[in-house]
């Protein structure tokens, strides 16, 4: 297992869940598990022989590198889009974005999107195919305008987990790269 920081693999844009055909053969994102930024933050500032001593006698640190369960599987992903939801359906820059009067078939793909992202059930991709998300937003004017209401709910939402800050961290710098990476209009 890798503590190395994300690398533009693992990003939203380019060959990450989000890439176009084309750009790439990789389509590996953090759900494939094996290089996830949820190592211990001190691991990487300690000398060799302080982590070979530490082992001795040691005992599993309270991580994986399964993020999706590392920070409470469904109930937590449940609880994000929950919370976003609510924060697009009073939106007017937003709302009006989303076709479905409905707003819980949008709210279940987001789930299934990041769940599976994430390390979690492959439920997406079995019922969506590949997301190719920038592709899939591009019937929609995604402006900078509609970007930042997008994180600022999505920031409320996050807010709502209480997550331990290296989680936090890593999840907010996902999504709001992933909401820059979306943009596709001026205004
Ligand atoms: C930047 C601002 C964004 C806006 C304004 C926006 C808006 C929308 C809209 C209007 C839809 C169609 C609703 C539907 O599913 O029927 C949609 C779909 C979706 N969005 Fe976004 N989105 C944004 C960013 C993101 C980001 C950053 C992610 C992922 C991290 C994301 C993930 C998804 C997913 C998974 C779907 C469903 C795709 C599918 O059809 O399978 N969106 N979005």
């Amino acid at each position: 297992m890798s503590t190395q920081e994300p690398t533009g693999e693992n990003l939203p844009v380019g060959d990450g869940p989000l890439g176009d055909a084309g750009r790439g053969a990789s389509s590996e994102t953090p759900a494939s598990g094996r290089s996830l930024p949820v190592a211990p933050a001190s691991a990487g500032s300690l000398p060799v022989e302080r982590l070979v001593a530490a082992g001795q006698g040691f005992s599993q640190p309270q991580y994986t590198d399964n993020f999706y369960e590392t920070v409470g599987g469904h109930a937590t992903f449940m609880k994000l889009v929950d919370a976003f939801y609510a924060g697009v359906a009073d939106d007017d820059v937003l709302r009006p974005m989303y076709p479905e009067q409905d707003l819980g078939p949008a709210k279940e793909r987001l789930l299934l999107f990041l769940e599976q992202y994430w390390g979690g059930p492959k439920t997406y991709g079995e019922q969506r195919g590949h997301p190719r998300l920038r592709m899939r937003h591009m019937p929609f004017r995604v402006g900078p305008q509609a970007r930042d209401r997008w994180l600022h709910h999505m920031r409320a939402a996050v807010d709502t987990l209480d997550l331990a800050p290296l989680h936090e961290a890593t999840l907010w710098d996902y999504l709001d790269r992933a909401a820059h990476s979306m943009v596709n209009a001026a205004d």
